[in-house]
């Protein structure tokens, strides 16, 4: 299907080519609607509406970027832009006098668009085609990497929890708008890595189901890109961590919080949100593909096999499930929850290492630490000198012996690079909720 669509956008934007080249009238450019228009129509001949998105540099329709299109078409993309339009829907029942006016409109130079562009693109009479902006705000390209970073975060949550209550009031998601803020932290993962790890593993906001969910998928995506996959498949892992959980939310919440042991039917209830997930996924395969099915469905079996649900087969997890399962547990394990404590970085590497190849493919779990560390940057720790410093940023051959900075005493401020500095050594992690609050603005 995507092979019919890239069709259709390049005969498009050919078209707009030839007919800024020769004009409307001349033979090349109806000749290139001709074809632009069979295009479109063969692909709307399969179904309702066909929706393209330009995502960064690249476009993107459904569950896939189109990469290496993007990389070809990038002028016409930024052309695109410049006129407000990050986003295309055309509708079945499209004419090609409408796409010819469409191409017309769209060749207008950029001072035309100042205003929305679909509201100018309806009173030119076209009905089969939307057009717009996505709905995310790009304010990362300028300002404070920190605070455009954090804005990312909670514009991602909000992405996030429209979602996730658009999939549990079975509406129509808007995929592309996921997927635009999934790829935004993908894409600043490359270069912003810490600032945006640092947002998920320090405690800052209030925990709830979505911060987890979101927190999932960033550290999921960073752990499958360290790993090699590429940004496809990222991305594909990405927005299926974002639903590994998407059945708890038709479990009650006072067994999900309950404090004390869960009696033998209220952990029944629990599991059960793997099947309940994965069936609530199901209904989203044609707009967010099968991974998220299969991870919600896995995502509690473990490395040896055992765990939930009980198969009457064995059944090894998906790689992508496998990612996911680790990247769940760290992330429940680090936060704080109502029904229970929060644990020090080093007594969650040790509750996770401690099942050796029951719970967790042991590989795996070594290069997950490799990648996070095991003091996650931004964690406020005690050294052996009785100084207190904060972790700038990991040293992979030695996971206990990251680079920090001394915050205090004052006179003892500097930075060092403990995988060099033999004489000194982490001793504790301050809990950023009691003793380490004082330095976390610091970080
Ligand atoms: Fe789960
Ligand atoms: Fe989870």
């Amino acid at each position: 299907m995507s092979a019919n669509i890239e069709i259709a956008f390049k005969d498009l934007l050919n078209c707009l080519q030839a007919l800024k080249m020769y004009g409307g009238v001349h033979p090349m450019f109806t000749r290139s609607l001709d074809s632009a228009y069979t295009a479109f129509k063969d692909v709307l001949s399969m179904r309702q509406e066909v929706v393209i998105g330009i995502i960064g540099e690249e476009l993107a329709f459904e569950k896939e970027i189109l990469f290496d299109l993007g990389k070809f078409l990038r002028p016409s993309i930024l052309y695109l832009k410049e006129r407000n339009i990050e986003r295309l829907a055309f509708f079945f029942g499209l004419s090609k006098e409408e796409l010819g006016i469409f191409i017309n409109f769209i060749s207008r130079p950029k001072e035309d668009f100042k205003g929305d562009p679909q509201e100018m693109l309806r009173l030119t009479g076209v009905e089969h085609i939307n057009i717009g902006k996505l709905k995310v705000d790009d304010r990362m390209q300028e300002g404070d990497r920190g605070a455009a970073n954090i804005d990312l975060y909670v514009s991602s949550v909000d992405k996030v929890s429209q979602a996730l209550s658009g999939v549990l009031n079975s509406e129509k998601i808007d995929h592309l708008a996921l997927r635009f803020s999934l790829n935004n932290i993908m894409e600043n993962l490359s270069t912003q890595r810490n600032e945006l790890l640092k947002l998920a593993t320090l405690k800052r906001y209030d925990v709830q189901t979505y911060t987890h969910m979101l927190n999932v998928s960033i550290f999921s995506m960073y752990f499958a890109s360290r790993l090699g996959f590429d940004k496809n498949d990222v991305l594909n892992i990405g927005v299926a961590a974002m639903f590994h959980d998407i059945g708890k939310l038709s479990i009650s919440r006072k067994i999900l919080q309950k404090p004390g042991k869960l009696t033998e039917q209220e952990f029944g209830s629990v599991k059960s949100h793997t099947i309940l997930g994965a069936e609530i996924m199901l209904q989203y395969v044609d707009s967010l593909g099968i991974l998220p099915v299969v991870v919600s469905f896995e995502h509690h079996l473990k490395y040896d096999a055992s765990g939930y649900p009980r198969l009457p087969n064995l059944r090894k997890q998906h790689i992508a499930s496998s990612i996911v399962s680790i990247c769940d547990v760290y992330d429940a394990l680090s936060q704080r929850r109502s029904y229970k404590q929060d644990y020090a970085p080093d007594l969650v590497y040790n509750i996770m290492n401690s099942t050796d190849g029951v719970s967790f493919d042991p590989q795996l779990l070594d290069k997950f630490f490799k990648f996070v560390g095991l003091w996650p940057v931004g964690s406020v720790v005690a050294l052996n000198d009785a100084s207190i410093a904060l972790v700038r940023d990991e040293n992979e051959s030695d996971i206990r012996r990251p680079k920090v900075e001394v915050v205090s005493p004052v006179e003892k401020r500097r930075s060092i690079d403990l995988a060099q500095d033999n004489s000194l050594s982490i001793e504790r992690f301050l809990n950023p909720w009691k003793e380490g609050k004082e330095f976390l603005h610091l970080a």
